[in-house]
């Protein structure tokens, strides 16, 4: 299988690159920076290097830097945003800081000429986020397209199969950026289209059946899309030796809890112990108001949970989890900024006491997951439904959790998201919820003053949920869930509407 490796020097938007790759049938994978040496890429045999953006100046002192014997060992790299500043400054070029003119995001790019832009026209919108430049190219580069600003926006040295831009190809914003992608993977690198999921499900459940013959395993199911692919995976591998342990924390929407019991228990016939655990977490919260400290807490007690109900299980030989690619590469993260300290059941800790631990779906991304989730029959809902963040509704309550604040992002969110899918919103926005902020303000009801919570209605539209913009909802429906959430939700008495994109947003409040 041909390969190409990514090599991240932490920027926010390194996974994508890899997806990108992969949507191409091509398999990437990603690799810190300082965890792989020119020799060991050569010796893998990967068929080409993608260096990725990074938050960095080149010239920085703690800036991530590689040896720049890998652009002599005759495997092609393209170099991205700081990766192309990276090349040009392994290869004996100058970048300089253009501190009064950032460039930052749609921006025109002129195309002269190069490998990379076979079928891209002359003039297309590309996605710019930078700094630092290239002032000076190095010898043997030509520069092959540039933008009112950046007089370097991309740059070749087409001998020595080395080719780098300033913008980012891989966000969807680029208008041809997949285009220079594919340029790169099948063009000059000469992939194969051979990364094929079709038979992953039958092959793993295989595999499984015969790894885990006679053992006992236990899954953290969340509900969501990943653990619950490997619910079903494990179950057609190994039956009732799989024993699904269901942490309810309280933090979930309205009736998510039975319907998760319902649908594992008696629809697919699957060993499940759910959890009711909201009365612990509301004890650790109580009077916590810092975001940070919230999702560290409940990411704790999730544990702590999840520990107690395992010890009343006896001996179990193995832990499974859903951990999918984006979690490993997040884990493994050297430079990257920690914008949120993630939370998902996926991350349960090395030391929780198993023997083994085996995580079926490490290698696969997202969509990648979709797919077998619903070859093995996971209804549609299910696998195309919106993220929800592991520590749940906590991240959409401002200041402290209380029990009347949970009631009332429930019932809101309820009210939301029948009115998005009544009126087809739910095919518009990736992602749409309520946020109870911590803001109170004077109504009149009757003739009476009140003073209630002001509740945020957030939806965005979004492929990859790195960037995102918010959804145009309709006037008419903000005045529907308006009127429905400050007549049927007691405690709010004002609804605003969100219209920050990301970035300089994120997508939840917390
Ligand atoms: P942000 O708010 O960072 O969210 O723009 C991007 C996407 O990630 C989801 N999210 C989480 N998912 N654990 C998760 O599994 C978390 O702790 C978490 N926090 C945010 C968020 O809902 C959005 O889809």
């Amino acid at each position: 299988m041909d390969k190409i490796l990514v090599l991240d020097f932490g920027g926010q938007y390194n996974q994508l690159i890899a997806r990108r790759v992969r949507s191409l049938s091509v398999y990437a994978e990603i690799v810190n920076y300082d965890k792989i040496t020119p020799e060991e890429i050569k010796d893998r045999g990967y068929k080409g290097v993608i260096f990725t953006g990074g938050p960095n100046s080149v010239y920085d002192e703690t800036s991530p830097h590689f040896s720049p014997d890998v652009l002599n060992i005759g495997v092609p790299v393209l170099g991205i945003c700081y990766g192309h500043q990276l090349m040009a400054y392994m290869a004996g070029g100058k970048i300089e800081s253009a501190k009064d003119q950032s460039e930052y995001g749609k921006t025109l790019l002129k195309v002269k000429k190069g490998t990379l832009f076979e079928g891209v026209p002359e003039e297309s919108i590309c996605w710019m986020s930078h700094t630092d430049y290239v002032s000076k190219i190095p010898e043997g580069f030509e520069i092959t397209a540039v933008t009112d600003v950046c007089p370097c926006a991309g740059m070749q040295d087409d001998k020595k199969k080395l080719y780098s831009i300033q913008f980012h190809p891989e966000v969807t914003h680029t208008e041809y950026g997949m285009k220079m992608l594919s340029n790169f993977v099948f063009n000059v690198c000469k992939c194969e289209p051979n990364w094929k999921m079709d038979d992953f499900a039958k092959t793993s459940i295989e595999k499984y059946k015969k790894q885990l013959a006679g053992k006992r395993v236990l899954l953290a199911l969340s509900g969501g899309l990943d653990s619950s692919v490997v619910a079903l995976l494990l179950h057609k591998a190994i039956g009732k030796n799989l024993v699904c342990v269901f942490v309810d924390h309280g933090l979930l929407r309205k009736d998510e809890g039975d319907y998760v019991e319902n649908l594992f228990r008696n629809k697919f016939d699957i060993n499940l112990i759910r959890a009711n655990a909201k009365d612990r977490f509301l004890e650790k919260l109580k009077g916590v108001t810092e975001p940070e400290q919230k999702r560290k807490i409940i990411g704790k007690e999730f544990i702590e949970v999840f520990r107690d109900e395992a010890k009343k299980l006896g001996s179990i030989d193995v832990l499974s989890q859903g951990t999918i690619y984006p979690d490993v590469i997040e884990s493994g993260k050297g430079a990257s900024a920690v914008i949120k300290s993630h939370h998902n059941v996926g991350g349960l800790p090395k030391d929780i006491g198993f023997k083994e631990i085996v995580e079926p779906l490490r290698e696969l991304f997202k969509d990648e997951v979709r797919a077998i989730g619903l070859e093995l029959g996971l209804p549609k809902e299910l696998v195309y439904r919106q993220p929800f963040p592991g520590p749940g509704l906590a991240v959409r309550i401002i200041g402290e959790i209380t029990e009347d604040k949970i009631r009332i992002a429930q019932d809101s969110d309820a009210i939301l998201r029948e009115e998005f899918i009544k009126h087809g919103l739910d095919k518009q926005a990736n992602q749409y919820f309520t946020v109870v902020t911590n803001t109170h303000s004077v109504g009149v009801m009757g003739d009476a003053r009140t003073y209630g919570y002001t509740l945020a209605l957030r939806a965005v539209t979004t492929d990859d949920f790195m960037t995102a913009t918010w959804t145009r909802v309709p006037f008419d429906v903000l005045e529907i869930i308006s009127s429905r959430v400050t007549n049927e939700v007691k405690g709010v008495n004002r609804v605003v509407y969100d219209i920050t994109s990301k970035p300089p947003a994120t997508v939840e409040w917390e």
